[in-house]
């Protein structure tokens, strides 16, 4: 077994003090001044596996990244990396690797968990799950009475239901190939009971994508699923109409999933980080089997350039350290994520549970109660939409935000002018956001706009702009799988970094355990209608429920 290295105080440290004491003084700079420094793009701006990113409009110099890329140094980052590449237990709470990047590698790379090599299953299992991708897109997999399915509905929650919403909306064309796909997540039983009514049976393939197949919602669903099938389909039907996607062989073999139809992901891979495996049945019936290659394909280049990159140029690395510099040193809270392009309208939903279910923690891998700030909250909508809607307290709230702006650089196929609207949105927010209006420029153009004075004074104040807010701009060549493979494995590696500094693992979510064993109480004191067992509004339900019934 590879030991883990040693977990550092990051808060102890001399590097700790000196971007503190760094951090004082450039919070005293307006953020419009170090954004015209002369040099700042050649020093902060590179690129790998074809994205570029942009941290111009950080609040920081090139000093401070020297200061931020010693401290990793200090706290061991290296030797953490090597870890989680050499299948080390680096999710030590639950006594795992964490192996999503063997997922996408190809046949040359070896890698192993728990010192046993892990590439042959991870190939084989590639090649079933494409080949039944496949053979599904192509009509060649038929339903209980011999036809093709026009239909198939992906039933998981979470990270098995995130990542393919996002691919699919980021990467498939409006007409192409294939069946239909349709997601339900949700518990109330509402999204299944809408989407059932415009679905054939005969012609509906249902992917249970649950790497437990323990998950209530999910259960709920594929149970909801099975019931609808056969009021119209005999019982044999279940084993062609159910595809099945977890590492527990007892509740498929209860569910009645054929052993065809079963897809294997194992214990090392986290939901959260697992659209690259068989979890992502959904994205390569939706694209195609070359285009989820390319998408596996711009992740492992990810992971290559992470692994080997020199640290001044290491992108996830940078991201990661940018991350926790705003978020310890700067003191933001939170972080928003805006994608310039409505296809990647689910990417913040996608990095919110990536980032916030990894990196919200309070104690460090040994238990300790941390003294800082840890991961904070991720939220977003394309930026287009989000002009509109919360643009506004970002721009003059109180409180101050970090923000990613994302784009494709190259438009959709005939989008050209609308794509330059696009783009020069992006571009004048990230400036706005940094640079601002002071109260006195306010003042001087309402005044050469024309307004007398005293109004002009009346306004200034509410058309100010104080700026300040840091951004980072990331940019795809176009919105490609490749590119998006290698989009999302470079925020995956930035959690890890985070993690590092932080000194928390970043993949286990003991946080959700509590909620979820209460709900199941809950669930029986309602079931059972016994009020003692409730809290006073849970009494209420009760009586309401009861009211509703009684009236039915
Ligand atoms: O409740 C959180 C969680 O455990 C996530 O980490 C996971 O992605 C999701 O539930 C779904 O889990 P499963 O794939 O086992 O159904």
């Amino acid at each position: 077994m590879i030991a883990l290295p040693a977990t550092t105080d990051a808060t102890g440290t001399p590097e700790w003090a000196a971007l503190r004491a760094r951090a004082r003084e450039l919070r005293k700079q307006p953020l419009g001044k170090l954004v015209d420094e002369p040099g700042r793009y050649q020093r902060l701006a590179c690129s790998a596996a074809g994205l570029l990113l942009d941290l111009t409009r950080q609040r920081l110099c090139a000093d401070t990244v020297d200061l931020l890329l010693a401290l990793a140094e200090r706290c061991g980052f290296a030797a953490w990396r090597e870890a989680l590449f050499s299948g080390a237990p680096v999710n030590n709470t639950e006594d795992r690797a964490a192996l999503h990047m063997a997922l996408r590698a190809g046949a040359d790379a070896s890698y192993a968990a728990a010192g046993e090599a892990v590439m042959p299953a991870v190939l084989a299992e590639r090649e079933r799950m494409l080949g039944l991708a496949a053979d599904i897109r192509a009509g060649r997999r038929l339903g209980y009475d011999g036809q093709p399915f026009s239909d198939v509905v992906n039933i998981g929650i979470g990270g098995s239901d995130l990542g393919a919403v996002m691919a699919t909306a980021a990467l498939r064309e409006p007409g192409s190939d294939g069946p239909r796909l349709h997601f339900v997540s949700n518990v109330d039983g509402l999204q299944f009971a809408e989407l059932a009514g415009s679905l054939d049976p005969a012609r509906t393939l249902f992917v249970v994508c649950s790497k437990s197949f323990t998950t209530l919602e999910t259960r709920l669903n594929a149970e909801a699923a099975r019931r609808w099938l056969l009021q119209s389909a005999p019982e044999s039907a279940v084993a062609r109409h159910f595809v099945a996607v977890s590492v527990n062989e007892a509740a498929m073999d209860a569910f009645g999933i054929a052993p065809e139809l079963r897809l294997h992901v194992w214990d090392w891979v986290g939901g959260r980080f697992s659209l690259w495996s068989s979890v992502g049945l959904a994205i390569a019936i939706a694209v195609g089997p070359a285009a989820f290659r390319e998408l596996l394909a711009g992740a492992a280049a990810m992971d290559e350039h992470f692994r080997r990159a020199e640290a001044g140029l290491n992108l996830p690395l940078l991201l990661g350290l940018v991350a926790v510099w705003n978020r310890n040193f700067l003191g933001l809270n939170d972080h928003a994520v805006l994608p310039y392009c409505s296809r990647l309208h689910r990417l913040p939903a996608f990095l919110q549970q990536l980032e916030m279910e990894s990196l919200g923690k309070h104690v460090s891998r040994d238990g300790r109660p941390l003294k800082i700030a840890t991961g904070p909250v991720i939220w977003g909508e394309p930026g287009s939409n989000a002009q509109h809607s919360f643009f506004q307290l970002l721009h003059q709230g109180s409180c101050a935000s970090s923000l990613d702006f994302i784009a494709p650089a190259l438009p959709p196929a005939g989008g050209e002018d609308a794509h330059l609207h696009n783009l020069a949105n992006m571009l004048a927010q990230a400036e706005a956001f940094a640079r601002g209006v002071s109260e006195a420029d306010a003042l001087e153009s309402l005044l050469s706009a024309g307004l007398p004075e005293a109004e002009a004074r009346r306004l200034a104040p509410h058309k100010e702009h104080r700026g300040g807010r840091p951004s980072s701009l990331i940019l795809l060549p176009r919105l490609d799988a490749r590119h998006l493979g290698a989009l999302i494995a470079l925020y995956e590696h930035k959690v890890f970094v985070q993690g590092v500094i932080w000194g928390i693992n970043p993949f286990d979510q003991w946080g959700v355990e509590l909620g979820k064993l209460m709900a199941r109480e809950v669930y029986t004191a309602l079931a059972r209608g016994d009020g003692e067992q409730l809290p006073p509004v849970g009494r209420e339900l009760l009586h309401r429920l009861g009211r509703e019934r009684s009236s039915a």
